[in-house]
């Protein structure tokens, strides 16, 4: 009886514990929107200013176990603060559809926060100082699998978690998985072209929907590793609270 009623003890404080991680997931996330909205720490805050643009700071479930970070917001994500909600995010949509991945499932997320003017590509500078956000995004969420979508975040993320060895041009490794082990936060990562290629081009369309389905098989994988793990877990618990089990 004192067996049972010490697990019962020790479920409650998981559970306990499992929504002060989320309660504190969602304070940390909204640090990061509080900081963004009055960062001046490179010059594209002037340009979100001048155009009365908002900063698209990241969207979606912070429980995550996916996290796709684009390279920085279009004019429809700058007038309307929502990452992919212009023509690249509907071919995001698109293939998140064909893998039946849910978008409410998954966070999405750039590594610049603001627009560069004439969506030019990111600059260096603005990249150091943007990317300490991103990096705050995925401690906090701590994903599964963080998904750069695009050669620029590609860069960035893997040369961040000490992948830089395996770098090569995106034409060669999207699709592919590299594995980060992080002290409590071990992760794939697994780059993509970037959804706009697909915008003009269909052909590479298909390579996408290819990519996006190593990406659901990976995903799978690791759910059913966790569950594997979990009733593992459960019979071990069933045979703490009956010794003749
Ligand atoms: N392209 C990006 O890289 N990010 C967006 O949010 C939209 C388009």
């Amino acid at each position: 009886m004192d067996l049972l009623f010490n697990l019962t003890e020790i479920i409650r404080y998981y559970n306990y514990l499992y929504y002060m991680i989320v309660e504190k997931k969602e304070k940390d996330l909204k640090k990061i929107k509080e900081e963004v909205l009055d960062c001046k720490k490179c010059p594209l805050y002037k340009e979100r200013l001048k155009n009365k643009f908002y900063p698209v700071i990241g969207e979606g479930n912070h429980q995550a176990n996916i996290v796709f970070v684009g390279e920085a917001p279009g004019l429809q994500e700058a007038k309307s603060g929502r990452p992919f909600c212009g023509a690249a995010g509907k071919i995001l949509d698109e293939l998140l559809e064909f893998v039946n991945i849910k978008r409410k499932d998954v966070y999405i997320t750039n590594i610049l926060k603001d627009r560069p003017p004439g969506n030019r590509d990111p600059q260096l500078e603005e990249i150091k100082a943007c990317t300490p956000y991103l990096e705050r995004q995925i401690e906090i969420i701590k994903p599964k699998i963080v998904c750069p979508l695009g050669r620029y975040s590609m860069k960035f993320l893997m040369e961040k978690f000490e992948l830089e060895d395996q770098l090569k041009e995106i034409s060669k490794i999207h699709g592919q998985s590299f594995k980060v082990d992080k002290f409590f936060h071990n992760f794939t990562i697994i780059p993509f072209y970037h959804p706009a290629v697909a915008v003009y081009n269909p052909n590479m369309k298909d390579m996408l929907k290819k990519d996006f389905g190593l990406l659901k098989a990976l995903l799978e994988k690791l759910l059913k590793e966790d569950k594997t793990k979990k009733e593992e877990w459960e019979s071990e618990k069933r045979e703490m609270e009956d010794p003749f089990f």
